[in-house]
């Protein structure tokens, strides 16, 4: 039997629109979509793509469990992604959609990892966090020889501001629970007035709050500070 395709579906940073057409002929025509969710939540990437389904594929929801020691979570991450595996193996595609961009952090990377050697595999890039953001926010990112950095706030406080202060613009994604450092840090290096707080950027519950606005037990998972250019040109 010919064994299905593996495709991974960048489906953007939450405004449906912002889905590129081939991701949307894919995700209608594989019969089986998986997407990953936190245990107690629906999946955000399925809520994105969900008035484009057709209504009668297989749907596979899958956990990573995240704070996990990396070690300790190969075993479970196998598991996981073993029903996957399983409708490959009998010739079913599967799209495995992924919020923003699958290879940029994406949670569709450790499905990667695990089946693309054995089954053939498509990945469609989607928009990312940081360029739906910007949009959303309007602003230029970087110009010229600009260096741009991608930051998770998970970082220690000292990581971030050497990074920061080596970068000429950049994206601190991650926040949650980390934001309080992060604003302080970009208050102690002076960046933080050029520094633009967005939760939820392109979704239809988009918030802008300026920084010292925001309360920091309030921020949510997908929320991210840009700092954009200084340069103007
Ligand atoms: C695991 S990364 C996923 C990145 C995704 N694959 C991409 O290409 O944008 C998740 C982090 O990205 C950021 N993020 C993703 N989508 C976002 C959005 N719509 N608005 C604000 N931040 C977002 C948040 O910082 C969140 O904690």
């Amino acid at each position: 039997m010919e064994k299905g395709r593996l495709y991974g579906i960048g489906v953007g940073p939450g405004d449906p629109e912002l889905l590129t057409l081939k991701a949307l002929r894919l995700l209608r025509s594989c019969p089986v979509i998986a997407y990953q969710s936190a245990e107690d939540k629906a999946s955000v990437a399925r809520g994105i793509v969900a008035e484009y389904l057709p209504g009668n594929q297989i749907e596979v929801l899958y956990h990573l469990p995240r704070a996990l020691d990396p070690l300790a979570a190969q075993p479970i991450y196998d598991e996981v992604v073993t029903p996957i595996a399983d409708h490959l193996a009998d010739g079913r595609d599967v799209a495995v959609l992924c919020e923003g961009d699958p290879l940029f952090y994406g949670s569709f990377m450790y499905v990667f990892t695990r089946l693309s050697e054995q089954y053939e595999t498509e990945i469609v890039p989607g928009v990312s966090c940081p360029m739906g953001c910007a949009s959303a926010l309007k602003v230029p990112l970087s110009y010229r020889n600009d260096v741009f950095s991608v930051l998770p706030a998970t970082l220690p406080a000292e990581s971030l501001e050497t990074q920061l202060l080596n970068a000429d613009a950049a994206a601190i994604i991650k926040l949650g629970r980390h934001f309080e450092k992060v604003r302080n840090v970009l208050h102690q290096i002076g960046i933080a007035s050029r520094a633009r707080y967005i939760e939820r950027g392109t979704m239809a519950e988009q918030r802008i709050i300026p920084l010292d606005e925001v309360k920091p037990d309030r921020v949510p998972y997908f929320s991210m500070i840009l700092v954009p250019s200084k340069s103007q040109l």
